[in-house]
């Protein structure tokens, strides 16, 4: 080895064996993360264990309230061809032969009325077919209006069948579910039972009033095994979105119109999905995926992934929904404008 070889190789052991600490933050970064890493595998890995165990429908009893038509006949449809046997709850003689489904019972009976009524037939019910398994509150109306325009007397019945007819059917079976400690109870709300918008300060509160009433159940059934699911179906292609678009104002529409419009067999699908694992929040599509996360507050986690994804997406979907709101607002601002600009050419005239 020459000279000049031999005084290089000493200054690359000298400079390394003497800047090796300027690795150090870079070592400490790689140590974190793989902390990190491993810490989240193993609870990906221990998630299982702390989520409910699935209820088997095959052969289980499902009340639907609602289920002669729309969401509640489709979730009626999908519990029955997973082997349930179904009793369905509606006002009007739900007849057998209407429905394509071979439904074992069907009551006829306003859920929001007289809650003597609401036990009776559950009772009777229960009687027929067993204990009830799985409760579905899917019987509502929607209702869409300015608030000046909507009649009061509407805003108590939104808040009469939405809110109390949930209520009714959940009381009337809970104390057999938990005798058995078993059982799952689904509250249908909607994504307007997350977020408040033009034209639905009647039918909005009553779907948010569901929230309170799914959160505190769920914290009393859960000692008993029994778990709550709230769903948040989008705009649903059934009789009742028909009937509600007949009064929907431009600004309701116009916002609506940003989301599409669901089939009521892909809601049904996820949300017996959701409430056969237990989970308590349900949502259907990516912006009801984005509304969940984003309105989750202190309500209650089944999985730790779900608990994850929360944490991780918050800020993120927090964004997107600041950029939403402002089109909404625009939306309705420029409806302002363009009907009063109307006005004022009508008066011209
Ligand atoms: N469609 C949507 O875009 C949408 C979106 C989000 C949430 N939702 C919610 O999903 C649920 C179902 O909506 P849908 O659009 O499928 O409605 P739908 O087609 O009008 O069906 C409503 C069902 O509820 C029953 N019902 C209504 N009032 C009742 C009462 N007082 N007692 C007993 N049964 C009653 C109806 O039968 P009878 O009339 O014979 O009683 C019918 O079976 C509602 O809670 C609604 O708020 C709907």
């Amino acid at each position: 080895m020459s000279y000049e070889e031999g005084l290089s190789s000493t200054i690359t052991d000298w400079l390394f064996f003497n800047s090796w600490w300027l690795l150090l933050p870079f070592i400490m970064l790689l140590v974190v993360a793989a902390f990190i890493v491993a810490f989240v595998l193993l609870l990906y890995m221990i998630s299982p264990l702390i989520s409910p165990k699935p209820l088997k429908l095959n052969g289980a009893h499902v009340v639907v309230t609602g289920g002669s038509s729309g969401i509640g006949k489709s979730i009626a449809m999908e519990c029955y061809r997973q082997g349930a046997f179904i009793t369905l709850v509606a006002r009007d003689e739900v007849s057998r032969n209407k429905q394509n489904i071979n439904v074992v019972l069907c009551i006829s009976v306003d859920v929001s009325k007289d809650y003597g009524q609401v036990e009776s037939v559950i009772k009777q019910c229960q009687e027929k077919l067993g204990p009830v398994d799985m409760l579905v509150n899917c019987a509502g109306t929607s209702f869409s209006g300015k608030f000046e325009e909507v009649e009061v007397e509407r805003f108590r019945s939104l808040m009469e069948v939405n809110y109390l007819g949930s209520v009714y059917p959940t009381r009337a079976v809970i104390t057999t579910m938990k005798e058995r400690r078993m059982g799952r109870i689904m509250f249908v709300s909607s994504q307007a039972g997350q977020i408040g918008l033009f034209g639905y300060t009647a039918y909005s509160p009553s779907k948010f009033a569901l929230r309170g009433l799914a959160e505190s159940l769920q914290m009393e059934m859960k000692p008993y095994n029994i778990y709550v699911t709230i769903a948040y179906p989008p705009d649903t292609d059934t009789p009742g979105l028909a009937e509600e678009n007949r009064t929907k104002p431009l600004e309701t529409r116009l916002i609506s119109e940003t989301s599409g419009v669901t089939q009521p067999e892909q809601v049904a699908k996820t949300v017996v999905k959701d409430a056969v694992q237990g989970n308590f929040n349900s949502s259907v599509g990516p912006d009801g995926y984005m509304l969940s996360a984003l309105t989750c507050g202190m309500s209650p986690v089944t999985s730790i992934t779900e608990g994850l994804q929360q944490i991780v997406t918050m800020g993120l979907f927090r964004t997107v929904a600041l950029f939403y709101l402002g089109s909404f607002d625009s939306i309705v601002r420029r409806c302002m404008i363009e009907r009063e600009q109307s006005k004022a050419a009508d008066k011209r005239e």
